[in-house]
């Protein structure tokens, strides 16, 4: 598939998940070549060197398993918690919940986040990790929502660019819910409407 996904994409729910999700937008199959595409070049980046990877919680659950068990070097993971505020689908403000446990002092750090939408997420983690003096910064994100980008930041690595849809599933949520859906689906409008419990 390409990896500029259109609009006009709306693959049929299995079946276990039609009272939830509208459509499918990327299946399952189609993540996992990616991310095995993904693996390879990072495969060839970081050979030879000791990686360290800046997992951001929790939208990465699902890509960082599946990424780390395709790649043959040397590395580490740590996990920074950083999540925004605001109503479920749009931010207002953004906050630490879990701060790195491993010196990134001289070290290849490479990020990794669920999603690149307005560029703050990954604009913030850039800086804080900046200041700790690592030895490179790299970018991989699995999706990338340019639509509605308010900082000028590309990601080094990116698995598909979507259209402005809010997304949910393979980590992404809704209120929460969700994470655990192999593929990534546009939920149901009158379930973003509604409150989720
Ligand atoms: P940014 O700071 O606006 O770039 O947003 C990044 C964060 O917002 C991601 O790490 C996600 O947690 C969340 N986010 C942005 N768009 C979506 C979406 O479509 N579905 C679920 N979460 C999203
Ligand atoms: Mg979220």
């Amino acid at each position: 598939m390409n990896y500029i996904v259109d609009d006009k994409r709306k693959l049929k729910p299995p079946p276990e998940w039609r009272s939830d999700i509208d459509f499918v937008l990327i299946r399952e199959d189609e993540i996992l070549t990616r991310i095995d595409e993904i693996a390879t070049q990072l495969q060839n980046e970081y050979e030879g060197r000791d990686l360290m990877i800046v997992a951001l919680l929790s939208g990465t659950i699902l890509f960082l398993a599946d990424l780390v068990r395709r790649l043959n070097l040397p590395l580490r993971i740590d996990f920074l918690g950083i999540s925004s505020y605001g109503n479920e689908t749009v931010s207002t403000g953004i906050k630490i919940t879990k701060e790195l446990k491993l010196e990134l002092n001289g070290r290849d750090v490479l990020i990794l986040d669920d999603i690149l939408d307005t560029g703050n997420t990954i604009n913030l983690t850039i800086n804080k990790i900046a200041n700790l003096r690592p030895k490179s910064i790299k970018t991989c994100v699995l999706l990338d929502k340019p639509a509605r980008r308010k900082i000028n930041i590309k990601a080094d690595y990116t698995g598909f660019e979507i259209p402005d849809y809010f997304v949910v599933g393979y980590g992404l949520d809704f209120a929460e819910r969700f994470r655990n859906l192999p593929f990534i689906g546009v939920l149901k409008k009158e379930l973003y409407q509604q409150q989720i419990n």
